[in-house]
């Protein structure tokens, strides 16, 4: 916010942490307040979030037509460094989702991690962050061929603390929404239209009381969360559906899978999920960049397993943490240094 005085804001400001409370925001996009004379990259150049202006007429504004992606930094006071989490795997998948939708996108992967960066230095932040670089068409008007229809690029950035409670667990409901099958809308890009699906599961959820949904995919298989990939664990084995579940093939759902196989020793699984195994589970969990690794302890009314978080979910998230924060240096390479 731009204090009355018109000054800067000050560092101890800007780095107080910002807490999301579980079950209160309404999408991963809105974390907070936005700071108006933060730096943003928008259409190759730097500039405070105050200056960047779109038209009512973009495009994507109406027609959902853009791609985007979620990335979180973690914050090391020890190290006193920031770690951008899996950079580098996220803007691949932000080509691939241009990719599908022929748009556009004007930088390399490398470059793409160096402005973020770059814009991360430029703000400073001394905290967890989550960027959102964002590639949509931006041409205004009605009719526009669609060929013709000129594309924007952003990246957006802002303190950050919890999207779920990853501490205590949280509650979910199945959605009677169904997921978006991939004969639709393609369920591996990250299409910002697709995003209704998620904010009308999610909402449902948490009008009924719940924290988060979980989707079934057309067919009736088990899909993901809201905004999550899911994984459950049945005696020995971890389970998570299969890309052919209309998943989106989360960043987050690959690190699991490593450190449940080469960390946990556990056999990991990928195969289609009844709801009914829901109910029956050991333990149950939802991961991603919002979510990180949380616990689910209930699904409709029914408890997971005792209840309670389980051992490999601790073991899981207590691995997940430590990699993510820089204090396990087995996985240095998940993570680009800002500082
Ligand atoms: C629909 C959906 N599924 C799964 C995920 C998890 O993906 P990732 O781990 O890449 O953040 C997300 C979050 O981006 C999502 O929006």
């Amino acid at each position: 916010m731009k204090p009355e005085n018109g000054l800067a804001m000050s560092t101890a400001r800007r780095d107080a942490p910002v807490t999301c409370a579980p079950t209160k925001m309404s999408t991963e996009s809105s974390p907070s307040a936005h700071d108006p004379e933060s730096w943003v990259y928008f259409d190759g150049e730097f500039k405070q979030y105050q200056d960047v202006h779109i038209g009512l007429m973009t495009h994507a504004l109406h027609y959902g037509t853009g791609c985007f992606e979620g990335i979180r930094g973690y914050w090391n006071d020890e190290n006193v460094q920031l770690y951008l989490l899996q950079a580098v795997a996220h803007y691949e998948r932000l080509h691939q989702s241009a990719r599908i939708l022929m748009l556009d996108l004007p930088h390399s992967v490398e470059e793409l991690v160096d402005t973020t960066v770059e814009l991360m230095r430029r703000n400073d932040y001394r905290s967890d962050c989550y960027i959102r670089p964002i590639l949509f068409k931006s041409g205004e008007g009605i009719g526009l061929p669609y060929a013709r229809v000129e594309a924007s690029f952003g990246i957006y950035t802002t303190r950050f603390g919890k999207y779920v409670d990853t501490e205590n667990g949280i509650r979910c409901t199945v959605a009677s929404w169904r997921r978006i099958p991939d004969a639709t809308v393609p369920v591996r890009a990250k299409v910002t239209g697709a995003y209704v699906n998620s904010h009308l599961a999610k909402s449902e959820a948490q009008r009924a009381g719940f924290d988060e949904a979980i989707l079934m995919d057309i067919g009736g298989h088990v899909s993901e969360g809201a905004s999550e990939n899911l994984f459950m664990r049945r005696g020995d084995s971890f389970v998570t559906p299969p890309v052919s579940s209309d998943i989106l093939e989360g960043v987050t759902r690959r690190l699991v899978m490593e450190l449940v196989d080469e960390a946990l020793g556990l056999r990991m699984e990928q195969r289609e999920i009844d709801r009914s195994e829901l109910y029956v589970c050991d333990e149950l969990l939802l991961c991603g960049t919002g979510a990180e690794v949380c616990p689910v302890l209930e699904v409709d009314g029914r408890p997971v397993g005792s209840g309670k978080i389980g051992e490999g979910t601790a073991q899981l998230q207590r691995l997940f943490f430590s990699a993510a924060r820089g204090e396990d240096k087995r996985y240095a390479d998940w993570l680009r240094p800002v500082y």
